[in-house]
């Protein structure tokens, strides 16, 4: 387990610094989480946020964008309320909800990288917002007391962790009695062969793979949730891999029934029992 986190610190490490070299060169660079060629688009963090979402936030923390979906977008965040971003990298899911709870509420992050954190914190220095903070720690010891959060989010991170009951757990822990858990990731429908599997989650940069749809369901109720749901919101085609699957001996086309429609991100929602302070 401790392998894959090193993976990732890595991975992520290597990201921050690659912001913070574009923002030195004046180049453009939108760092992929995933895709294996260089300076191409890539599907999964591209396009997740308008431009008046993100109007005044430093261009470092969108530039860090490694998300794959928009979890502020779609989650219900009230002035007051405290928010925690589980793997907030450069901070700009963070600094979303900090505009959403405004000065009387609070939105953590929490980050095991600490190039990423030296990123988040230099763009909350940058940005000037008081009611944020960003914590080093791991999603599956979050260093928060019990029921002391209204609403979890996280941006593309629970599918890289290796122990996915230990972070909802986590995640049930610190929520308040009827506290929101509101998070993008990216989920599998159906049965896909292994192999298949292994290489399109590898490409969409889950290193420790994505869950099936109705084990993430299953899992969140097993960890106490209740009302859980997920969203589908962009589904992923064979097309988009295409490069990446092929370089690994796939024959593409004949793939594509088993991929096409199978992987996508989704809006997770779920609720802690109990009725709000
Ligand atoms: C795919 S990036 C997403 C970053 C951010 N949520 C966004 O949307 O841009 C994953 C982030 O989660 C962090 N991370 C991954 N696994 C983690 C863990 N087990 N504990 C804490 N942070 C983790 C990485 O360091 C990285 O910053």
């Amino acid at each position: 387990m401790s392998d894959i986190k090193d993976v990732v610190k890595e991975k992520y490490g290597k990201a921050a610094l690659r912001v913070t070299s574009a923002e030195g060169s004046g180049c453009c660079a939108p760092s992929s989480c995933c895709s294996s060629i260089p300076g191409a688009v890539d599907p999964i963090t591209v396009n997740l946020y308008d431009q008046k979402q993100t109007e005044g936030l430093p261009l470092e923390a969108v530039l860090a964008s490694l998300g794959c979906g928009n979890p502020t977008a779609l989650a219900q965040l009230n002035p007051g309320e405290v928010v925690l971003d589980l793997g907030s990298g450069g901070g700009i899911d963070v600094f979303l909800s900090a505009k959403r709870v405004g000065p009387t509420g609070k939105a953590y992050g929490l980050d095991m990288t600490d190039e990423m954190l030296n990123l988040a914190r230099e763009n909350q220095r940058k940005a000037g917002v008081e009611n944020v903070e960003f914590l080093k720690g791991e999603i599956e010891h979050i260093p928060l007391p019990d029921n002391s959060v209204d609403v979890i989010i996280s941006n593309c991170v629970i599918n890289l962790s290796a122990d996915k009951d230990q972070v909802l757990a986590e995640a049930f822990r610190v929520l308040k009695p009827g506290g929101r858990f509101a998070v993008s990731d990216v989920v599998v429908r159906g049965e896909v062969p292994a192999e298949i599997r292994r290489n399109v989650e590898l490409w969409v940069g889950c290193l420790s793979g994505a869950l099936d749809e109705s084990d993430y369901v299953a899992k969140l109720a097993r960890a106490g949730f209740e009302d859980v749901s997920i969203e589908p919101t962009r589904v992923y085609k064979v097309e988009d891999a295409r490069d990446f699957l092929s370089g690994y001996g796939f024959n593409v086309d004949a793939i594509a029934p088993l991929v096409d429609g199978r992987f996508y991100s989704g809006f997770i929602r779920a609720r802690k029992p109990g009725d709000r302070a």
